[in-house]
């Protein structure tokens, strides 16, 4: 097990009625900025919800937050706290919403441009404070560091960490109003998440990976039950509690941790707009097929305990876990090639061309570099 600090700061409030707690949460004395995305509030009646419950606090609106928030849009909001003197950032939406406020406090008082501060990776110097209400099960932003910021003007899009949410609502009935697109994506993303701090060796940590089994079975069984009725407050709860729990630090104690598929899904993104958690879906069974000398120990354990592959040989048992991994992803109605989606050799020639000029070097084992990674783009064809 390799050594690890683990401190994750954030409270969070789970369930039905909670978001009626805001006022409570937030000191009395501070100026807000509610940060929104593009509206889907107004129409759930989480907008009604969060009014309601701030009603006489100093407050004032930031919409407009895209999905795969741009730094374009982030300098307006950056430039209107200053101006309104903004003491706390409430971030009321999706993933792409949180992301983009946990960059519009980290750059409120940096002395320099937004997307320069980006590129740095980390948060300098005075963060104002920031929490969510979360209504896309997805990210774990909620009960994260990290932030997902890309350029528009650049095609890029890139990591970045700063502190976590002082706290975050997540109240499973803010979801029963996603598209079943979103949703399948959010699974997708959630599942990956997982993947990406379990699928490196055997052994690193016997504990984490049961935790991280656990957190994949839940995703499959539960996945068909919200796809059926995403009004299912139980089984949207178990959903929301998975994608919290698969990024919030927890699984990555000690462990090696890859995250590939999600630098070459990040370039998908960039180049054609295609959402987060399908570039994944594309990306993983290939990367794990073209990994599999250095993976193939983790796969089968994956396969035997995730799966219930248990009969065969090693070799096969990979093969089948493999396809039961596309599978699963094809079972929530997302395509898992990029011809599917109209992307070929251009854009694996330009991600392979961006990768050789970065000098990427990625995986467990940092030996996914630019020809890896067009292997792995060529697999997922
Ligand atoms: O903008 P609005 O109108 O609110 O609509 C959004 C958006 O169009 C809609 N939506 C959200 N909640 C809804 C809803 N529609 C109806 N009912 C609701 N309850 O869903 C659309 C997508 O929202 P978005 O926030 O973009 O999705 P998600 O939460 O999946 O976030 C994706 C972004 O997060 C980054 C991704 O790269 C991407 O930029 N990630 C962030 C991570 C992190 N912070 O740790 C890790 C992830 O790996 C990921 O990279
Ligand atoms: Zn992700």
């Amino acid at each position: 097990m390799n050594n690890f600090s683990f401190c994750n700061p954030t409270k969070i409030l789970f369930g039905r009625g909670q978001i009626a707690r805001l006022a409570r949460e937030i000191p009395a004395d501070k100026k807000i900025m509610i940060t929104f995305g593009g509206g889907s509030v107004r129409r759930n009646g989480v907008y009604e919800q969060v009014t309601a419950a701030l009603a006489g606090r100093d407050y004032i609106e930031f919409w407009g937050i895209e999905p795969n928030p741009k730094v374009e849009t982030l300098r307006r909001a950056v430039e209107q706290c200053r101006a309104e003197g903004v003491e706390f950032l409430l971030a009321v939406g999706g993933g792409s919403v949180l992301d983009g406020t946990k960059l519009i406090a980290s750059a409120v008082y940096y002395d320099g441009d937004a997307w320069e501060l980006t590129l740095t990776g980390r948060a300098k110097g005075r963060v104002l404070p920031f929490a969510s209400v979360m209504t896309l099960p997805a990210t774990g932003s909620e009960m994260n560091n990290g932030a997902v910021i890309s350029n528009a003007a650049t095609a890029e899009k890139y990591a970045f960490y700063t502190n976590y949410p002082q706290f975050s609502i997540l109240d499973p009935e803010t979801t029963f109003s996603l598209p079943p697109y979103q949703i399948a994506c959010g699974i997708a993303d959630s599942f990956v998440h997982v993947i990406e701090q379990y699928l490196t060796e055997v052994g690193c940590s016997p504990l984490m990976d049961r935790w991280a089994e656990g957190i994949m079975q839940t995703l499959v069984e539960v996945a068909p039950k919200v796809r059926e009725n995403q009004r299912d407050y139980d089984a949207m709860a178990t959903y929301m509690l998975s994608a919290t729990m698969a990024l919030n630090g927890f699984v990555a104690m000690g462990v090696k941790q890859d995250w590939a598929t999600h630098m070459i899904g990040h370039e998908l993104t960039a180049l054609h707009g295609l959402t987060h958690g399908h570039t994944l879906v594309i990306v993983l069974p290939a990367l794990m097929s073209v990994m599999r000398q250095q993976k193939g120990a983790k796969i089968a354990q994956m396969g035997e305990r995730v799966f219930g592959i248990c009969e065969g040989d090693a070799n096969s048992r990979i093969d089948r876990t493999i396809e039961a991994t596309e599978s699963f992803f094809r079972s929530l109605g997302l395509t898992t090639r990029l011809t599917e989606e109209g992307i070929g050799e251009e854009t694996i020639a330009e991600i392979e061309r961006r990768f050789a000029e970065r000098g990427t070097a990625l995986g467990e084992q940092g030996n996914i570099d630019a020809n890896v990674a067009r292997q792995i783009l060529e697999r997922a064809l």
